[in-house]
């Protein structure tokens, strides 16, 4: 006979039990219950293995949009999803001038979601470049370099050398003609140094041409050296950002008796940490999530031909970061090449710690700073334009094209 009040007593047992299951299973990793006082708050932060890289408040104001409009995180983030989309499409790549354009190709039209996946790492490394430089600028332009920030600003210096190398490392791995003839012009750019030069780009290259060795060493720098390197980098700039004292923040500037301007900082209203700057760093985490799929499904990352060393493709240009370069090259190959460059990070590096007058800290465009603002937004023209020139008004032979006249065009 079976014994129904017993079996329902089991039923019974096991509903209470599966449904306690998600619970138990939030307090196995969580270790307490949902920090609702601000007490429980500011302990979520600290002891928090991800949350402790914040403080455990911050100013109202530096979680508004138009602070930092979330730069640096998204910089961050796209970092981390060219992680994840790199080792997928390390599974298929293989790095040999026989193979690696008939990988490119599997992955374009036989591998499931191979073409989205190259797309999105495509776009997440030319949205990061833009985004490191959008940063840079946001991070002058409020005059957040100032002390105590100097470092990280030249930590920052070298995070966009590093974000151009792994873009620029990249741009090869295709192995079309696009790449192969990007990366021979960009790789010439290099050797215009003096002395160093020539030297400088055998090194890059293993050798005196793109071959194998270049694709072999592009892609040991690609997915090790400059990644490892710029990780590192990353966590000890966002560490800085903290220990720096938060973000920059108006009520740090001095008049000229060191007194402080305006209104104390404690006038500011300051917000935990948790929940709010968490959630608002998922909603920027979600936005991206759902914005760079949908450029990868739209947009194809470009692939030509496979790459013919015997035929130059007419006009051969450096990836579109580096023709500002280019351009310059055409006129004058050490300025370009060298002078230039070299006088742009010197520039970069130099300039926190002169300009170090406490004015105009963490605030847009500040007028005290006029001169230093006028002299960056030159710059910035600058390159702007011998960038654009190189990409929509440079055509074959190198010759200057309007955008609209039927020539290949940009890519
Ligand atoms: C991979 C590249 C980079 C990442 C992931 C990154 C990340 C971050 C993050 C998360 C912050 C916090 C505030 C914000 O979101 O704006 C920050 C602040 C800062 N970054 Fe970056 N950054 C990068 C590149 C740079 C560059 C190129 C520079 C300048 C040359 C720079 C200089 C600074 C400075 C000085 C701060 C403090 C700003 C303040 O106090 O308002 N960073 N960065």
């Amino acid at each position: 006979m079976i014994d129904v009040a017993a079996v329902y007593k089991k039923v019974i047992r096991a509903t209470v039990f599966a449904g306690e299951l998600p619970a138990r299973f939030y307090r196995s990793v969580f270790r307490g219950t949902y920090p609702a006082t601000v007490r429980q708050q500011l302990g979520a932060v600290v002891n928090n293995l991800v949350l402790h890289v914040h403080p455990t408040r911050v100013y109202d104001r530096s979680i508004k949009a138009q602070t930092t409009f979330g730069l640096g995180l998204i910089c961050f983030y796209l970092f981390i999803i060219e992680w994840i989309t790199g080792i997928f499409l390390m599974f298929y790549y293989e790095p040999s001038t026989g193979a690696a354009y008939g990988r490119i190709l599997d992955l374009n039209y036989t591998i499931t979601f191979g073409r989205v996946m190259r797309n999105l790492h495509r776009w997440a490394a030319e949205a990061m470049v833009v985004g490191v430089a959008l940063h840079m600028c946001r991070v002058f332009y409020t005059g957040a370099y100032k002390p105590p920030r100097e470092f990280n600003w030249v930590l920052g210096v070298s995070l966009l050398v590093l974000t151009l190398a792994l873009s620029f490392t990249g741009y090869l791995l295709p192995w079309d003609q696009l790449s192969f003839w990007a990366v021979t012009v960009g790789t010439n750019i290099v050797s215009y140094a003096p002395v160093l030069g020539p030297w400088l780009r055998f090194i890059l290259l293993g050798g005196e041409t793109v071959g194998s060795d270049a694709l072999l060493r592009f892609y040991t720098l690609h997915v090790i050296a400059v990644p490892a390197v710029t990780a590192l980098i990353v966590n000890y700039h966002i560490w800085r950002v903290i220990k720096d004292g938060g973000l920059a923040h108006p009520s740090e500037n001095r008049g000229a008796d060191g007194e402080p301007l305006g209104q104390p900082q404690r006038s500011d209203s300051v917000v935990t940490t948790f929940p709010r700057v968490v959630y608002l760093e998922l909603l920027v985490f979600l936005v991206l999530m759902v914005g760079l799929p949908a450029a990868s499904l739209l947009f194809n990352a470009p692939l030509e031909e496979e790459a013919n060393p015997l035929t130059p493709s007419n006009p051969s240009k450096a990836p579109w970061y580096f023709l500002g370069l280019q351009e310059l090259v055409g006129y004058s190959a050490f300025w370009g090449g060298v002078g230039v460059p070299t006088l742009l990070m010197i520039y970069l590096v130099v300039l926190p710690y002169v300009d170090r007058r406490p004015a105009g800290i963490g605030i847009w465009f500040a007028r005290e700073r006029v001169v230093m603002i006028s002299v960056w937004t030159v710059i910035l023209l600058g390159i702007l334009v011998t960038t654009a020139l190189g990409i929509y008004f440079r055509g074959p032979n190198w010759n200057f094209y309007w955008p609209w006249e039927n020539w290949p065009g940009p890519h």
